[in-house]
């Protein structure tokens, strides 16, 4: 099974021809160093950049052999609606142009089901996917049967990395920098965590909560242990991500639990993980974690492989 897979939800603007499993050909530009800028991704730049690199990608395509592909696989949603259009009528261009169909494919399924690149999975399955923009529990009894358990009432947890990266001025993307500096600290700020008894998340709290503890200290003067809040920050985002899914593991009793989604490249997320769940964690390579038309392609090859 050979496809074309598209991936323009967000600020990268990933193209990957597929076959079996495998990447064939990776045509992925990011542009997350253009939006370092604005602190965060203009959804109107990301639209009109991803129209030229799209560009750019066409002619590359053109050199290859495509007479053998089967079909082509888009994000539909959800993401940024100008950056969706960009890849959608792109997909659909090929389509057209190969004579071959074209499938719509969610964009939150395809972060549940990276994992397929490395694993089996096995059902039921519990997955976690913590992006930039969500953060939802799934129970995943089959590829076609995956129910919401509960998701963010608020911010996403990449977004409030991001938020509080900013604060700390420690720049954007603010996962990976929260994480790096994590790693001087000696002593953790701890931000006392409130677990509710559902599978919805809140995180704006822990957000305004970080936000204040820095302002006070600014304004008494204090130096910023800049180190130790990012530290106990990422302690709680970990640890409320882990707890609501041992949650869900306790009710549901499920053979697999799958990390997906951008927050998914966390080190300590993968390893709390690794810990809680032991053979049953399902955790993708870092390569298949954020944004990238892989997973598109593995999704589609799973649901539309027998049409
Ligand atoms: O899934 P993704 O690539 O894009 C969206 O669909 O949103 O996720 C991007 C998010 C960003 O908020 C980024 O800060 C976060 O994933 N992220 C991380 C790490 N790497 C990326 N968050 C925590 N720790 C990381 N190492
Ligand atoms: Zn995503």
């Amino acid at each position: 099974m050979k496809i074309i897979a598209i991936e323009t939800s967000h600020d990268d603007t990933s193209v990957v021809l597929y076959e079996d499993k495998k990447v064939l050909l990776d045509l992925s530009l990011t542009q997350t160093e253009f939006h370092k800028t604005f602190g965060g991704t203009v959804p109107e730049y990301a639209a009109r950049k991803h129209s030229d690199a799209l560009g750019e990608i066409l002619e590359k395509l053109k050199k290859e052999d495509l007479s053998d592909v089967d079909h082509i696989a888009y994000t539909k949603e959800p993401g940024l609606i100008g950056s969706l259009q960009m890849g959608r009528l792109f997909a659909y261009g090929l389509s057209f142009a190969l004579d071959i169909p074209i499938y719509p494919i969610n964009h939150m399924y395809a972060h549940i089901f990276a994992v397929s690149f490395e694993y089996d999975i096995e059902y039921p399955a519990i997955a976690l996917v913590a992006s930039g923009g969500h953060t939802q529990l799934w129970k995943v009894d089959s590829p076609n049967e995956i129910k919401l358990l509960g998701q963010t009432r608020d911010d996403a947890a990449g977004e409030v990395f991001d938020k509080v990266s900013r604060k700390l001025k420690l720049g954007f993307p603010g996962g990976p920098a929260i994480q790096n500096k994590a790693l001087e600290s000696n002593n953790p700020v701890d931000f006392k965590i409130q677990l509710t008894n559902d599978y919805d998340f809140s995180f704006s709290g822990y957000k305004t909560k970080v936000i204040n503890y820095i302002h006070n200290l600014e304004q008494k003067g204090i130096t910023l242990p800049v180190a130790n809040i990012a530290s106990g920050f990422q302690n709680t985002i970990v640890k409320i991500l882990v707890d609501k899914t041992k949650m869900a593991v306790e009710e549901f009793n499920p053979k697999s639990v799958i990390l997906g989604g951008g927050v998914a490249a966390n080190d300590l997320l993968r390893e709390e993980m690794k810990l809680a769940f032991g053979n049953k964690a399902l955790i993708p390579s870092k390569k298949y974690t954020t944004d990238n038309a892989a997973m598109i392609a593995v999704r589609s090859h799973i649901v539309n492989g027998d049409k």
